[in-house]
């Protein structure tokens, strides 16, 4: 992969998320969504690589666009695998809340688990709780791990869990064994990624979120130096028959950050379009809008914060009529 990917990579988040980020606080997240699908899908035209998506916005016949299978890319560079999403919680985007995120990842070709859309449950930390976590061990021994990793005391950590009434046990042995929360409404990418930065004061990530949050949550992680386990969560038998078509016999495995991506390299960019604790969201001003990316390469281990100021006169394309 060439290093310059990257710089081409973040071009494609920063497009999405000032198209979507016009719909901020609206109520409307297909809108906010549709934005910036196509936004992100007009630029990926532009960059050089053999793309195939692996994880995207749904399969052929439901998405017209960055569905599973589609190519992505000029066709001159290296053959990827792409995992996308577009806009990493469209009900913040709707709401106008924190951490919407419009993110990307790519590996060589066939080194990204092709995960399908179904709930996966993880733990996820940053580098120095590398090794000391099990997704199979009790609450309290995980918490216990990753205090002496940081040399904190478990009252002294914070868990971010999804709100949900599924995480209601969870919830529970968390606050039992005294460790704080943040209950998050949305967005468990961006709170895989706030694991490995102390400025963002979070410790851990527990829980059940989307498998493909999951996959793009392990590339973060993997340039980041940090881990994430999962195990997917089969709620029926068609979901059920997915695990097993893709080639995962056994879906009570766990899954290692090697099984989610496998490789030494990788890419990970993420613009932000709300407001969270690592990224700015986006701001418009006359005809500017401003973002604020993280673009990460696993093999070089090079984690870049980019500004950009956009002028919308010279790219039309950017500005998004919301009536
Ligand atoms: P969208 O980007 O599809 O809006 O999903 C955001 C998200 O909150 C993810 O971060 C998380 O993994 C998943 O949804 C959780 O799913 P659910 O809302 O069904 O609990």
């Amino acid at each position: 992969m060439e290093r310059s990917l990257s710089m081409e990579l973040v071009r494609v988040t920063e497009a999405a998320a000032l198209a979507s980020a016009r719909w901020m606080g609206r109520a409307k997240k297909e809108e906010a969504d549709d934005a910036a699908t196509t936004a992100m899908r007009s630029v990926f035209d532009t960059v050089p690589m053999e793309g195939t998506v692996v994880i995207g916005e749904g399969e052929k016949d439901q998405a017209p666009m960055l569905y599973i299978g589609e190519d992505l890319g000029t066709g001159d560079g290296p053959g990827v695998d792409v995992a996308v999403d577009p806009v990493e919680g469209t009900n913040i985007v709707a709401k106008g809340t924190w951490n919407a995120l419009a993110v990307l990842a790519i590996a060589d070709r066939g080194n990204l688990l092709h995960a399908p859309d179904m709930y996966m449950d993880k733990i996820a930390v940053g580098p120095e709780s590398v090794g000391k976590i099990n997704l199979d061990a009790p609450v309290v021994d995980n918490l216990e791990a990753v205090a002496k990793a940081r040399n904190k005391d478990v009252e002294d950590l914070v868990v971010v869990i999804l709100d949900r009434p599924r995480h209601d046990q969870l919830i529970k042995d968390v606050r039992n064994a005294g460790a704080r929360i943040k209950l998050i409404p949305e967005g468990d990418v961006a709170a895989a990624i706030h694991t490995a930065f102390d400025n963002t004061g979070v410790d851990m990530l527990l829980g059940q979120g989307g498998a493909p949050e999951g996959v793009i949550s392990a590339v973060a992680l993997k340039c980041l130096g940090g881990e994430i386990q999962g195990r997917l969560m089969p709620r029926n038998d068609e979901e059920l028959n997915r695990c097993l078509n893709m080639g995962i016999s056994d879906v009570n495995q766990v899954l290692h950050m090697e099984d989610l991506v496998s490789g030494d390299d990788a890419i990970f960019a993420a613009t932000g379009v709300t407001d969270g604790e690592l990224l700015r969201g986006v701001r418009y001003q006359g005809n500017k809008g401003r973002t604020q990316s993280l673009v990460m390469r696993a093999r070089s281990g090079t984690v870049r914060f980019i500004n950009g100021d956009h002028s919308l006169i010279k790219k039309p394309n950017l500005v998004i009529k919301n009536e």
